[in-house]
């Protein structure tokens, strides 16, 4: 049975996220938030103790194999018995997770994990690598963009309401940190698949990037 795919790719805090789930909640598909797997590999291994560089490759890459790991309806991630959803979202999380998201052998360990989200009718995958290298044969994949600037300003306003007190310039070196370290790494860098649509989002309301999308979508059918 063929079972559709679209994936979302693209740069930190480019809204893809948001797109993604909004994509999946209007064709009622399912959604994979690939980042979410890395940062709680990131949260799991740096609450072991462990250095996250190559050091430790095959240690975190065998957590990564079996992490007690479940979404629920809510989209809210549990790591065993504990609500994580909150501790992966953070800056430092984020962090962490491109860190562990560099090891090779991690990101083999999360392959299976991924390919078992693609279930009938279909799925929205948002993620860095999605188009290139996890779904190569989807029929609709998105390189999402927006400015450096722009994204950090997003972020910062997403902080800001919800209490958390943040600054501008401080969150514009850290993702251009984390989009370099993504951009440069050997294994599955982010770039654009070649048979990817490029939408850059700067001056697009959410409304507006979802209604593209749902219309290629639309388009292939
Ligand atoms: O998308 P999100 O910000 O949650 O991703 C966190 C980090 O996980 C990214 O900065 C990236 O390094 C890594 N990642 C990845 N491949 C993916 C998704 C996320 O390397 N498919």
């Amino acid at each position: 049975q063929h079972i559709p795919v679209i994936c979302i790719d693209g740069p930190t805090a480019s809204g893809k996220g948001t797109i993604a789930a909004e994509v999946a909640k209007a064709l009622g598909y399912q959604l994979l938030d690939s980042g979410a797997l890395y940062r709680i590999t990131g949260l799991a291994a740096s609450r072991a103790g462990l250095a996250l560089d190559d050091s430790n490759e095959e240690t975190i890459a065998e957590m990564a194999l079996d992490l007690p790991v479940r979404f629920d309806a809510q989209q809210r991630v549990w790591l065993g018995e504990e609500d994580i959803s909150a501790a992966i979202r953070s800056e430092e999380a984020g962090m962490n997770a491109s860190r562990v998201s560099a090891l090779p052998a991690v990101r083999t360990a999360l392959v299976d994990l991924q390919l078992s989200f693609q279930t009938l009718p279909g799925l929205v995958a948002d993620g860095r690598d999605m188009g290139t290298v996890i779904f190569p044969h989807a029929p609709l994949k998105v390189y999402l963009w927006a400015s450096a600037q722009c994204r950090a300003e997003r972020r910062h306003k997403q902080l800001i309401s919800k209490g958390i007190s943040a600054n501008i310039a401080t969150l514009l070196a850290d993702l251009e940190a984390r989009d370099a370290r993504d951009m440069n790494r050997a294994t599955a860098p982010l770039k654009p698949a070649e048979d990817s649509l490029q939408l850059d989002s700067s001056e697009m309301t959410i409304e507006d990037v979802v209604a593209q999308v749902l219309s290629w979508w639309q388009e292939r059918q």
